[in-house]
Parts: structure tokens; sequence; C-alpha cells
């Protein structure tokens, strides 16, 4: 279970049409918040019980609130409605520690990609760019410049910002993009999943399939296929948890994580769709079909961990750290 704390919101204001930013501020007493980087998201539990995930926007170096950012989403499951009807500054949410999916890595330039209310991380991420004076661009693309959040906030970052106005701009040109990209370079990209499928055809289409240019973070599967991945053919394997002592033999589909909560094994665990990256777990020998979207494809390729929600087994015996 992630570590939770309870936070006030002590403002609340408009951003752009649907957007509303909170400032989250730390209980009075309470020990500083703790840290986090660019690309951190928080989880928010609404009243329902569940949670909604929220990347952070803020400053990093504030260490009494942190900020966030809601788009009024009609079709969601309502967490929004929540926030932006209900929710008042004053009110206490209980929230999650930072968690990081989506960590800037060591680039020669960091091509940022932002659709929509995708912009909370990339804005993170460009600030921390800036202030770092390392070479990056961002591109951010609305669908009207009303629907565009943070517009002033970014507008001093100067020429290392292009505002695209779906209305008016017209769609970036991702293939461009990528084409342009430095030597050494990344995309990272955040927004509506047809802008990280466009992203990653716009890649692909450059760079072959085997390309490991795009960085993305999803909070959702929806309408993403669901991944099948290549089966072990065998009727079973076995599987070592070598730290708590278990041997048991599974299903090549079987649910690893299910089966190792069922033994009493500790796992921390969110999603259960591979792509909050919670319950990654190092891999001490064997081999997997990863299946998560945390992972990039060096990383799938080392073999060294997997998302045990979601990767299954290509062997005939694997051993896991648990
Ligand atoms: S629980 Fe989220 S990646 Fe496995």
């Amino acid at each position: 279970m992630a570590e939770q704390r309870e936070v006030r919101v002590s403002r609340m204001q408009w951003e752009a049409e649907g957007v509303l930013s909170l400032r989250l501020t730390r209980i009075e007493s309470e020990d500083p918040m703790p840290e986090w980087a660019p690309g951190d998201h928080i989880d928010v539990y609404v009243p329902d019980g569940t949670t909604r995930q929220y990347s952070l926007c803020g400053d990093p170096t504030d260490r009494g609130h942190w900020e966030i950012a809601v788009l009024r989403e009609h079709e969601g499951r309502g967490g929004s409605a929540y926030i932006h009807d209900e929710l008042r500054v004053g009110d206490r949410l209980l929230v999650t520690r930072p968690r990081n999916t989506f960590a800037l890595e060591d680039a020669s330039h960091h091509a940022l990609v932002a659709g929509g209310i995708g912009i909370t991380p990339m804005m993170a991420m460009a600030e921390h760019l800036a202030r770092e004076d390392r070479p990056f661009h961002l591109t951010y693309g609305g669908r009207t410049s009303g629907a565009m959040a943070f517009r002033d906030r970014l507008a001093v970052l100067g020429d290392r910002v292009s505002f695209l106005a779906e209305d008016a701009q017209g769609r970036p040109d991702l293939e461009a993009l990528v084409r342009d990209l430095p030597e050494g370079g990344l995309v990272y990209v955040c927004g509506p999943l047809g802008l990280l499928q466009a992203v990653q055809a716009a890649a692909e289409a450059v760079h072959g399939p085997d390309h490991d240019v795009v960085r993305f973070e999803l909070f959702s599967r929806d309408g993403l296929e669901p991944v099948v991945g290549q089966a072990l053919d065998a009727d079973d394997y076995e599987l070592v948890l070598a730290r708590s002592g278990h041997t048991l033999r599974l299903a090549p589909e079987d649910n690893i994580l299910d089966k190792a909560l069922a033994l009493g094994v500790d796992v921390d665990n969110d999603c259960r769709e591979g792509i909050c990256g919670s319950c990654v777990t190092a891999i001490i020998s064997g081999e997997v079909d990863h299946r998560d979207l945390v992972m990039t494809k060096k990383e799938h390729a080392a073999m060294k961990e997997m998302m045990i929600c979601v990767s299954r087994p290509t062997c005939a015996r694997l051993e896991l750290d648990l």
C-alpha cells in the first residue's frame, strides 16, 4: 500500500477552460512535504475510495506546497467532477507520496511534447531543464488557445516553447520533430492516447520499429488493445520467490502478483495494468515477455526487472527477488 498523507487545499484557480489548478499545503505541524522531481505524480483519493493520478506541476524546491491541475472530464469516472464541483479551499485531501515512472533521463536534447492537460509534467520538466540550462524544446498543442492552461507561465521560457492551438495553427509535424532530434536526444510526450500513438508512429517511421527515443506516461490503458504477448508453450512453469522461500508451479498466464499476494508476500502495487511501476520486481534468473508500459525497450531487453502484474514468463523456471 502506498504511503499516504493528508493535505489541505489552500488555493484553487482557473488556468484555462475546464482546467483548475490546486495548491496542496501541508497540515500544520507536519514535516515538510516529501521531495519530488519533474515527472512525479501523486494519487488523490476521491470519495468513492478510488484514486486518480495527477502530475505535480509546481516548484520542486517549495517544500511547503504541491501543485496539480485537473481537467474537468465529462466522460471520466467522476474524480474530476468531485474536484471541480465539491472540493473547496480549506478542505482536506488524502494523497500518496510522489512517485516517478517518467523521470528525465540524461540526453543531449529533450524534445517535450504536450497535448492538453498533458502539459502538467511537461511544464515541470521544461522549467527544470531551463533552470539547469540544458537544451530542450517544448511543443504544446491544444484544441483552442483558450483551452491551453499555463500559457503565461510558459511564455517566460521564450522561443523554447511553441504553442499550437489546433483551430489556428493545426497539429504539430511530429515526423519533422523526430527527424530533427539531435543525436542522443529523447522525445518525452504526455497527452491523449492518440498523441502518444502518433509520436510513437513518427519515431518508428524515422528510426524503425526498434527505436528507443520516446518516453511517455499513461494513467490508464483505456482505449488500448489488451496486451496478449507470446505465451510460454507449456502447461506450467516453476516460479521461485527467493527471499520468501516459495516455489510453486503456475500456468504461463497466471497473474504472478496475485499469486505472491495470496502467499502473504508483501508487494507494492497499484494500477495492476503495467502502467504505474509500483510492482517492479528484480529478476534473478529467467526471461519474461514484458507487457508493461513503464519500462523502456532497453530495460526490457536487459531482463533485470519486470512488472509482475502483467508480464509473464517465457522460460521453464523464473526466479524473482521476492
Ligand atoms: S501494479 Fe502498476 S505496474 Fe504493476
